[in-house]
C-alpha cells in the first residue's frame, strides 16, 4: 500500500455513554443471570440440607464489587500514564517489559480472551434455544452451533463498522438494566410481602475452607469480569483523562449496585435449595414472579450475554492489534481497514480461535481456569502501578488513586491465585501456569531472533491487498 494510506488511524469515537456501556455493558453478561447459584453452592456445603443462606454469599458479591471498583480505579490511573490502547498487554510492556508482556498476550489471545467469549457466547446460545426446547434440555450440538453464529456475526458487524459496534453495545446495556431493574422490583415487592425467611440463620452451614472461598470469588468475579474493557481502547476514547476516571466510576458503581439488589431479590423469591438447583436463576425468577410473561427473562438475558460478547471481542481484538504494533505479533494483525477503519486482522484472527475453543468448552472449567490466568496477570499489571507510583512519581497523570489502593488489589490478586492450588491442588492449574511460561519458548526464536519464515512476508502482502488493509498509527 502507498503513502497515501500513512496517518491510517482508529478514531476517536467513544464518548462518555459509550464509555460506560462498553464498562457496564461488558461486565453484565451471563454471570448475574446463572452465576448466583454457583457462588452460594461452593461457599456453602455440598450437602443439601446445609445450603449456605445468604449473608456469606452477599460478602461475597460485596467483596467482588469493592474489589472491581478498586482494580478498575489503579486502571483509571494507569491509563492516564498510558495512553496507549492495549491494557494489561501496554501496562505489562511499559513497566516489566517485552518477555513478559509476550507471555501475556501470548496467553490472552490463544487462551483467555478466547475463553470468556465462549463462556458468554455459550450462555448467550443456552439462553437463545431454551424457548424451543422448552421442558428438556438442549442437544450440546445446538447450543455450540448458535453460540458459533453469534461469535460470527458480531465479528461481521465489528469489521464493518466501529458505529455500529458501539451501537448494539448502548442497546444492550439499556436492556439489561431494566432487566435488573424489573428483578430488582419484582423482589422488592415480595419482600414487602413478608418473603423474608430465606434470609434468615445466614452463617448456618457455611463452608469456609479457603479453596472454596477462592473458587466462590473466581465464580462471583467472573460477574464482575469486563471492569478493564476500556483501558483496552484508551486510544478511542474521547478525553480518556476526563472520561475514563468518569466512565470507571459510573459503570462499576451502578453494576455492583444492581448485582446486590438482584440477589436479593433472587433470595426473596427462590429458597437457597431452588437458588442452586436451578440451571438458569434468572428464568426461574421470570416463571414464578412473571407467570405467562416468565419468557422475557430469557429474552433479556440472552441479549445481556450478546451485549457483553460485543465488548469481550471489541476488546480483545484491539489488544491483538497493539501486540502486533509492537511487534509481538505479525504485522497483518495490526493493520486497519483503509476505508471502514476498522482493525479486522486482529478481529478475525481473534474470531477464529475462539470459534476453535468452543469446541471443546464447557461454561464451568472456563471461568474457573479464565480466571486463574487473569487474576496472576492482573497483578503482575498491579506491581507495575505501584513501581511507577514509586519510582516515577513525577511522570503527568491527570488521575490518581492512594498507593494502598493498588496494594490491596494486588493482595487480593495473589490470595485469588493461590487460594485454589493451595488448599486443593488440581494438576489444570499446573497445565495452565505452564502454557503461561511456554509464551517463552515461541518469544525466543519468533520475537527475538526475528526468526520468520519468508512465507509469512508474502502471506501479508496477499493478506493485505484481500482485506484492503494498511498499517495504522498510534493515536495519542
Ligand atoms: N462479566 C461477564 C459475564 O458475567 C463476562 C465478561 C467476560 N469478558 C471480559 N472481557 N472479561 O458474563
Amino acid at each position: 500500500m502507498g503513502d497515501d494510506t500513512h496517518g491510517l488511524n482508529l478514531q476517536r469515537e467513544v464518548g462518555i455513554i459509550v464509555a460506560v456501556s462498553f464498562i457496564g455493558g461488558t461486565m453484565i453478561g451471563s454471570g448475574i443471570f446463572i452465576s448466583p447459584q454457583y457462588v452460594l453452592s461452593t461457599i456453602g456445603s455440598c450437602c443439601e440440607i446445609s445450603l449456605t443462606p445468604p449473608p456469606p454469599s452477599f460478602i461475597i458479591w460485596s467483596c467482588c464489587g469493592l474489589i472491581a471498583m478498586l482494580g478498575g480505579l489503579c486502571y483509571a490511573e494507569l491509563g492516564t500514564i498510558i495512553p496507549e490502547s492495549g491494557a494489561e498487554y501496554i501496562y505489562i510492556l511499559r513497566t516489566a517489559g517485552k518477555v513478559v508482556a509476550f507471555m501475556f498476550v501470548f496467553s490472552f489471545i490463544m487462551v483467555m480472551r478466547p475463553a470468556s467469549g465462549t463462556g458468554v457466547a455459550l450462555i448467550f446460545a443456552e439462553y437463545a434455544v431454551a424457548p424451543f426446547y422448552s421442558g428438556c434440555t438442549p442437544p450440546q450440538m445446538a447450543v455450540k452451533f448458535v453460540a458459533a453464529v453469534s461469535i460470527l456475526v458480531l465479528a461481521i458487524i465489528k469489521c464493518l463498522s466501529v458505529r455500529l459496534a458501539t451501537g448494539i453495545q448502548v442497546v444492550t446495556m439499556a436492556v439489561k438494566v431494566v432487566a435488573l431493574v424489573v428483578i430488582i422490583l419484582g423482589g422488592i415487592v415480595m419482600l414487602f410481602q413478608g418473603r423474608t425467611e430465606n434470609f434468615e440463620d445466614s452463617f448456618e452451614g457455611t463452608n469456609a475452607g479457603i479453596s472454596s472461598i477462592g473458587i466462590a470469588f473466581y465464580q462471583g468475579l467472573w460477574s464482575y469480569d469486563g471492569w478493564n474493557t476500556l483501558n483496552c481502547l484508551t486510544e478511542e476514547v474521547k478525553h480518556p483523562e476526563v472520561n475514563l476516571p468518569r466512565a470507571v466510576l459510573i459503570a462499576i458503581s451502578l453494576v455492583t449496585t444492581l448485582y446486590l439488589l438482584v440477589n436479593v431479590s433472587y433470595l426473596a423469591v427462590m429458597t437457597p435449595k431452588e437458588l442452586v438447583s436451578s440451571s438458569a436463576v434468572a428464568v426461574t425468577w421470570g416463571n414464578k414472579v412473571l407467570g405467562s410473561w416468565g419468557w422475557v427473562m430469557s429474552v433479556a438475558a440472552a441479549l445481556s450475554a450478546f451485549g457483553s460478547l460485543n465488548g469481550t471481542f471489541f476488546s480483545g481484538g484491539r489488544v491483538c492489534f497493539v501486540a502486533a504494533r509492537e511487534g509481538h505479533m505479525p504485522d497483518i494483525l495490526s493493520m486497519a481497514h483503509v476505508h471502514r477503519l476498522t482493525p479486522s486482522p486482529a478481529l478475525i484472527f481473534t474470531t477464529i480461535i475462539s470459534l476453535v475453543v468452543l469446541i471443546p468448552g464447557d461454561f464451568q472449567s472456563i471461568v474457573n481456569y479464565f480466571s486463574f490466568s487473569a487474576w496472576f496477570f492482573y497483578a503482575i499489571v498491579l506491581s507495575g502501578l505501584i513501581y511507577l507510583k514509586i519510582k516515577k512519581k513525577d511522570l503527568p497523570r491527570s488521575y490518581k488513586v492512594p498507593i494502598v489502593i493498588p496494594i490491596l488489589v494486588l493482595i487480593a490478586a495473589i490470595f485469588l491465585v493461590l487460594a485454589p492450588i493451595i488448599d486443593n491442588p488440581q494438576i489444570e492449574y499446573l497445565y495452565v501456569a505452564l502454557f503461561i511460561l511456554s509464551g517463552i519458548v515461541v518469544y525466543i526464536p519468533f520475537i527475538h531472533y526475528k526468526l520468520c519464515p519468508r512465507v509469512l512476508d508474502k502471506l501479508t502482502v496477499f493478506l493485505q491487498l484481500f482485506l484492503e488493509v494498511a498499517p495504522a498509527d498510534k493515536n495519542l
